[in-house]
């Protein structure tokens, strides 16, 4: 879980160009283990930008290294924020939505957002 924040974290960074800090951790299901010996692989994605807020999606997947073998092993999804020097939200770049895919990842990106806010209206 601790790769998967940082590697979301680069990610986060990378897109907004700021310092960025966790906000949110969705749910996460193990579908399958990774053993002592075997290799971790983890891709991240910005899926949906907000104001301040990106939503990235970190896949996680098992290999092995001698016969190159990989299996899912967990898909994640993490909010981050963009904060300035005073540590206060700062603006994000938006997600380039040039493609059918992209536009289709927004849009689910903002129905997840809703529920999160939700959540934390709630708590
Ligand atoms: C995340 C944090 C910067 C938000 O600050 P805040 O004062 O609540 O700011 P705002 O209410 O203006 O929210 C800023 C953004 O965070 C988002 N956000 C805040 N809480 C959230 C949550 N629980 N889930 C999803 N998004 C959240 C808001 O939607 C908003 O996004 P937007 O600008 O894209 O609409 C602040 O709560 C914080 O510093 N938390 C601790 C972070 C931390 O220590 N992480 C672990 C180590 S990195």
């Amino acid at each position: 879980m601790a790769w998967v924040d940082l590697c979301a974290a680069i990610c986060a960074q990378r897109h907004s160009g700021r310092m960025c800090v966790t906000a949110f951790v969705d749910d996460l299901k193990f579908e399958e283990p990774v053993r002592v010996g075997e290799v971790v692989r983890l891709e991240a994605k910005i899926t949906a930008t907000f104001r301040t807020s990106m939503e990235i999606e970190v896949i996680v997947a098992g290999e092995h290294s001698a016969t190159g073998r990989r299996w899912p092993c967990v898909t994640a999804r993490v909010t981050f924020v963009g904060i300035d020097e005073e540590r206060r939200p700062a603006p994000v770049p938006p997600l380039l939505q040039d493609t059918e895919e992209t536009r289709a990842s927004q849009a689910a990106g903002e129905a997840r957002r809703q529920a999160r806010l939700m959540i934390k209206t709630r708590a």
